[in-house]
Parts: structure tokens; C-alpha cells; sequence
């Protein structure tokens, strides 16, 4: 495997965890630890949940702009295109954001899908059924490894019904020529860490996707179609008292194809005090961070700009 020597940091490719084998729960919080950012195999999912949402995402974006564009804007779910978020952000990308816990939006396909929209509706919730369940999996294992005495600890705030998850499906067209030479990475989506607490992402083999380790250096993933590749989110990193790291990332376009990536972001309710879980630090005096709740997280990161360093802002000035 390439390997890379970046300042500080070594990196020796993205962490491989195979979910089959009794090492694994080690290997995960090795991964958050270092990276916060690693790839799964033996995850249990079968490929036809994944090729069949993928074809109706294939189906969705070939489909004329103005029908695409009556599924939108996002406000907050719903169809977009260049326009990341309020706050000026672009990228070359199309995307579509869906709500994992209600079936409100859904009215919106119906106008441009007819009766496919119902089909549409059961493949997208058969697999982020699937894949839930397997970001829980994932996270009881990284509890289990970091002996919290509740297993359930990070995982019963995606099981919430409550739970603030959002699916999202991203297409990156292949870059324009006219663009020239300028067009070499064109940013596709801006650099950024997720918010929540855990992302699921799976792209076809198509580049893009980079991450960032130490400032302004860059590395590039190599795709994997059948694998999937989970960051930890700003919410895990508080609730690790730091100790899991939410991974910088970005998609840059670079090749004459198309890259489609489908993502799911496990996130808590509404009114969830995102704190250290209590057994990971000594005393509250020990946290990181002051305290909020994943509202006024939101609330604040809708108010900044993808690269701004969200969790600054509920820092812990150290005292000296
Ligand atoms: C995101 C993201 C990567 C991709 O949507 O937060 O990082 O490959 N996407 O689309
Ligand atoms: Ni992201």
C-alpha cells in the first residue's frame, strides 16, 4: 500500500477493520484515535441493497434540472445543486438530503416520480435501515473497547426515535474541459468535519474523497465500491473528551467520471446534552468543552462556513 510521511504524521493508509474478526473493537478505537477515519469490510450488508439504491440515485440525478429542482430547494431536505448550506459555500456537486425518520418529504418525488416515488421511499429506508444498524454495531464495539460500562452508550442516540439522522446522497459530475487545466481539483465539496456522530459513506470507484490530517496536507483515498468508510463526527469527539478525533475531509472532481457517494449521518435528538461520557474523564472540570445540546450545535454550525473549526466555539478556553 502507498504510504505517506506527512510532517508529524505518519500515515499508513487507511485503517482496514474487518467486522468478522474478534481483533476488530481494538483496531476501531485505534482508527478514531489516530485518524477518526477508517474503512470496514464483512459488514454484513448485501451488495443488491447497495447496487439498487445506487441505480435509483443514478435514475434521480440523470433526470432534466427542472424536474430535479421541484424536489427542492433544501430547506432542509429536498434536492440541491452547487450551493452547500446559507453561507456562500459551492462546490461542484449535485445532492439530494433525505430525513431518516419521517416520510414527509416524500410527497415531493411523487410530483416528479409518480408511483416510482413509493419505490424510491422503500430502497432508500431499506438501507439506511441496514446501515444503522451497522454504525450502532460499530459504535458498540468502540464503547465495549473503551470499557464504558453501557454498551449502548453511543448507539441508543441513533436508536432514539427522536434521533436527528440525515441521509444524504452526493453526485459530482465529471468536470467541464473547458475548465482546462484549472479544472485539476475543482472542489467538488469544501474541506469540513461532520457533525454528527458518525458518518457511513459508500461512493462508487470514482476518486474524490480526501482527508486531512495536518493543516493543508491532503491525502487522497483510494474508492472502494464494496467497502464502506466511517468518519467520527464532531459530536463523538466531545463525547470522547477528544480522545476520537472527527476527521477533516473533502471531495475534490478529477476525472472524466462521475462520482456518486451516499451517506449516512447518525446523529442524536434535538435536546441531547452532547458532553464526555462520564467514565472518560475525571470530573466535569476535565472536560474540553462547555456544555450544549445538539440543537445548539446545529444551530450554530448552520451559521458558519463548512471550513470553520465548529467546535471552537464550545472549547474550553485552558486556563493558564
Ligand atoms: C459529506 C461528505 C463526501 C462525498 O457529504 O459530508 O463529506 O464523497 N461527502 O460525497
Ligand atoms: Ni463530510
Amino acid at each position: 500500500m502507498e504510504q505517506f510521511s506527512i510532517s508529524k504524521t505518519f500515515f499508513p493508509g487507511v485503517p482496514l477493520i474487518d467486522l468478522s474478526k474478534p481483533e476488530s473493537k481494538s483496531q476501531l478505537v485505534k482508527a478514531c484515535e489516530d485518524f477518526g477515519f477508517f474503512k470496514v469490510i464483512n459488514h454484513g450488508i448485501p451488495t443488491q441493497f447497495i447496487t439498487e439504491l445506487e441505480s435509483e440515485a443514478v435514475k434521480f440525478f440523470s433526470l432534466p434540472i427542472s424536474h430535479k429542482e421541484k424536489t427542492g430547494p433544501p430547506d432542509p431536505f429536498g434536492y440541491g445543486s452547487k450551493k452547500i448550506g446559507n453561507n456562500g459555500d459551492v462546490g461542484w456537486v449535485e445532492y439530494l438530503l433525505l430525513n431518516t425518520n419521517t416520510q414527509s418529504d416524500y410527497h415531493k418525488f411523487a410530483s416528479i416520480f409518480g408511483e416510482a416515488a413509493e419505490k424510491f421511499r422503500c430502497i432508500v429506508n431499506e438501507y439506511v435501515s441496514r446501515v444503522k444498524k451497522m454504525a450502532c454495531e460499530i459504535l458498540e464495539m468502540l464503547a465495549d473497547g473503551l470499557k464504558i460500562q453501557e454498551r449502548n452508550g453511543f448507539s441508543k442516540l441513533l436508536m432514539d426515535e427522536e434521533s436527528d439522522s440525515v441521509f444524504r446522497l452526493n453526485h459530482y459530475p465529471p468536470c467541464p474541459t473547458e475548465f482546462g487545466e484549472s479544472s485539476k481539483n475543482l472542489i467538488g465539496f469544501g474541506e469540513h468535519t461532520d457533525p454528527q456522530i458518525i458518518s457511513v459513506l459508500r461512493s462508487n470507484n470514482t476518486s474524490g474523497l480526501q482527508i486531512s490530517l495536518t493543516e493543508g496536507n491532503w491525502i487522497s483515498i483510494p474508492p472502494d465500491s464494496n467497502s464502506f468508510f466511517i468518519n467520527v463526527g464532531d459530536s463523538l469527539q466531545v463525547m470522547t473528551n477528544g480522545r476520537f478525533k472527527s476527521v477533516r475531509h473533502r471531495v475534490v472532481t478529477n476525472s472524466s467520471k462521475s462520482r456518486l457517494s451516499m451517506i449516512y449521518f447518525g446523529g442524536p435528538p434535538l435536546s441531547e446534552k452532547i458532553a464526555p461520557l462520564p467514565s472518560l474523564i475525571k470530573g466535569e472540570d476535565d472536560s474540553l468543552y462547555k456544555e450544549f445540546t445538539w440543537f445548539e450545535y446545529k444551530k450554530s454550525a448552520f451559521k458558519s462556513r463548512l471550513a470553520d473549526n465548529r467546535l471552537g466555539f464550545f472549547e474550553k478556553i485552558a486556563a493558564s
